[in-house]
Order: C-alpha cells, then sequence, then structure tokens
C-alpha cells in the first residue's frame, strides 16, 4: 500500500527509511504500534525526534482513515465499533459465551491447566477465521506464533475436514512462527505488520503468549523485569490487533496460588499484566472428559460458563443426546 511508505512522511527521506526497515519497521502502521519511546531505543534517535516522527505518521493515518482521531465523538467509535468483526469458534456454547464469537480490535485471553483444551481451542479459531462472513468466519488468514511447539498441521487437517473445507486450501492460509525464546516471540510480532497485510490475517494466536517468558525469567529476582517485558508483549499484541483490525487470541498457563482457601486454587501466570490488556478473558477447565469455559471480568457480557467438548472437529458442543442417554442409564 503506497499510502502506507515511510518515505511519504515529511523529513523522513531515503536514509532514514532504511534506518528503520533495518530496525523492522516497514510502515507508517509500524510507527505507531511501536510508539516514540521504542523507536527512540531501537533506533538511537533522540526523543523528540522520535515523536515528531510517530506524530506525523499518526496524522498521516487519521488522514487516509486508518486510524481515529484523539479527539472523537461517541458517535464515531461507535461506528468504528460496527467495523468490529466476530469469528465464530464452530461451538453455539462458546459463541454464546462471547457474544457471537472472538472480536477483532480486541485481545482475548484463554488461561487455564495443561490439557484444558487451549490448543486445540487455538486449531480450531484456524480453521473457522477462514469461513465465509455468510458461515460466521472473516475469510481472513491466521499468524500463529508457537512457542510451545505444539501447532500440528495435521490437526488443522483433521478440523478443517470435520468443517467441510478444503484442507490445503485451510493450510495455506495459515502462516506459523516458531519462537524460540522470549525476546524473538516478541520480535516475530515487531516485524509481523507486512505479513498481517500481505497475506489479509484477521487472526493473531500467542500460544502460550506467557511460557517462554516464565522459562527465560526464572526466580524471584527477575519476576519484575519478567512482567515487564510480558507486558511489552501484550501492549504490542492489543495494540496490533486494534491497528489492524484483527484478532488476537493468547494464551495463558495457570499456577496453583496457595493463598486461594475458596474456589479453584488456579490463577494465570501472567498475573495481572495480561488480564489488565486483554479485552476478553476466558477460564478453561476440566470435568472428565468435558470442559468447562467461564468468561471472567468482560466489559459487557455476563459472567456464565457453558460447557463444550474436544473432538476430531477440534471443539463442539456437547453431544446433548448422549449426555440424556447416559443419565437415562443411571
Ligand atoms: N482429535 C482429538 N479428539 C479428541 N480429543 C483430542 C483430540 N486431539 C486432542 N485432544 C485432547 O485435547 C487435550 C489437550 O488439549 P490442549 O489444547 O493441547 O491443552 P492445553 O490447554 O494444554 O493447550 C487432550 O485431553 C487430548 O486428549
Ligand atoms: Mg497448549
Amino acid at each position: 500500500m503506497d499510502e502506507l511508505r515511510l518515505d511519504i512522511l515529511e523529513g523522513v527521506g531515503p536514509i532514514t527509511a532504511k534506518k528503520l526497515t533495518d530496525v523492522g519497521i516497514h510502515n507508517i502502521m509500524d510507527l505507531i504500534v511501536r510508539g516514540p519511546v521504542e523507536l527512540s531505543d531501537i533506533t538511537g534517535m533522540d526523543k523528540d525526534t522520535a515523536e515528531k516522527i510517530v506524530n506525523k505518521a499518526r496524522h498521516q493515518l487519521i488522514d487516509e482513515g486508518l486510524i481515529v482521531k484523539d479527539f472523537q465523538t461517541a458517535t464515531e467509535i461507535y461506528k468504528r465499533r460496527q467495523d468490529i468483526g466476530k469469528i465464530t469458534t464452530g461451538t453455539n456454547c462458546l459463541d454464546m459465551l462471547l457474544d457471537g464469537g472472538v472480536e477483532t480490535q480486541a485481545l482475548t485471553e484463554v488461561y487455564g491447566e495443561f490439557g484444558c483444551g487451549k490448543t486445540q481451542f487455538c486449531h480450531t479459531m484456524c480453521v473457522t477465521v477462514q469461513k465465509s462472513k455468510e458461515n460466521g468466519g472473516l475469510n481472513g488468514g491466521v499468524l500463529y506464533i508457537d512457542t510451545e511447539n505444539t501447532f500440528r498441521p495435521e490437526r488443522i487437517v483433521t478440523i478443517a475436514q470435520c468443517h467441510g473445507m478444503n484442507p490445503d486450501e485451510v493450510l495455506g492460509k495459515i502462516t506459523v512462527a516458531r519462537a524460540y525464546n522470549s525476546s524473538h516471540q516478541t520480535l516475530i510480532l515487531q516485524e509481523a505488520g507486512p505479513i498481517i497485510q500481505n497475506n489479509n490475517i484477521k487472526l493473531i494466536i500467542a500460544d502460550s503468549a506467557v511460557g517462554l517468558f516464565r522459562a527465560d525469567y526464572l526466580g524471584r529476582g527477575t519476576l519484575s523485569e519478567r512482567q515487564q517485558k510480558l507486558n511489552h508483549f501484550v501492549h504490542l499484541l492489543s495494540r496490533i490487533a486494534e491497528t489492524y483490525n484483527c484478532a488476537a487470541i493468547a494464551t495463558n498457563q495457570v499456577m496453583s496460588s496457595p493463598d486461594v482457601f475458596f474456589g479453584d486454587p488456579t490463577r494465570p501466570v501472567g498475573g495481572n499484566v495480561v488480564a489488565h490488556t486483554s479485552t476478553y478473558r476466558i477460564y478453561f477447565k476440566k470435568s472428565g472428559k468435558k470442559r468447562i469455559a467461564r468468561m471472567i471480568d468482560s466489559p459487557h457480557h455476563p459472567e456464565q460458563e457453558v460447557i463444550f467438548i474436544l473432538n476430531n472437529a477440534g471443539i463442539s458442543d456437547p453431544d446433548v443426546d448422549s449426555i440424556k442417554r447416559k443419565k437415562s442409564m443411571e
């Protein structure tokens, strides 16, 4: 897109443009996503210059109608929110929990213990986002940041088949980035701008968002540094979701917190940092073969629970008949 070229900004010549590209800033959108503080950190330019460039970038994007102005009427906000797309989860129960599906311009955090279905959920969403709009998708591609080496194309094939879609086409629209450590994971996201634009990415997944930060910063002494770095990653992810109008899903592990005596003694590892950034938080819990999903502190959803299952289609609605059958046999 020519209107996003760095060198159309006043004061940005070919030399500055090259300097920016070298540090992974490929277009004007990237300037906004990274912000002036980071820009000055990575390029070594002084803070004032960085601020000026980012401001010019912001004005350019406002003029192009690609981002919103600083001051806007409620009508304008309402309009921008009309652009929010919803991606079906492929199940009635989770679509109901999410009031239609996973939203764009938002970060949805899914947390829960090992084996509760977070990765299965992510795989399912890789398929459903590719459905047509009439069928609940956004006709879009996926960027999958795999930090635990649990992305399985074979799973995508099966899920796509269950949804009556062509597996080869579905695989072709998923870009997978394997992250090896926490700074690599952040770098992948920083460089994602052109990939998002060129591949019509409508869903970005970080599975898990937290694991590598946890591994890289072990021990209490490094806890604040870990939170700071994780905070940076998660904010970047939600800014990208807002700027590019795509959905973002971040998964999070839970750990036992011994200070909880009542209720479920598990807490998300990312702690408050992730909680305050994500717009929606869903908690997955095992219940025998079934799974429970609960919506936690959403700005406009009631707190409620639904039951789903894991099967060949990824995640599915529970088979009501089999539950009834089982009940009648008891
Ligand atoms: N094809 C399948 N059919 C039914 N269950 C499956 C299938 N593939 C994986 N599972 C189940 O998914 C669970 C693992 O879920 P996963 O999403 O990897 O958990 P996590 O929350 O740790 O990411 C396991 O209980 C596994 O049995
Ligand atoms: Mg997993």
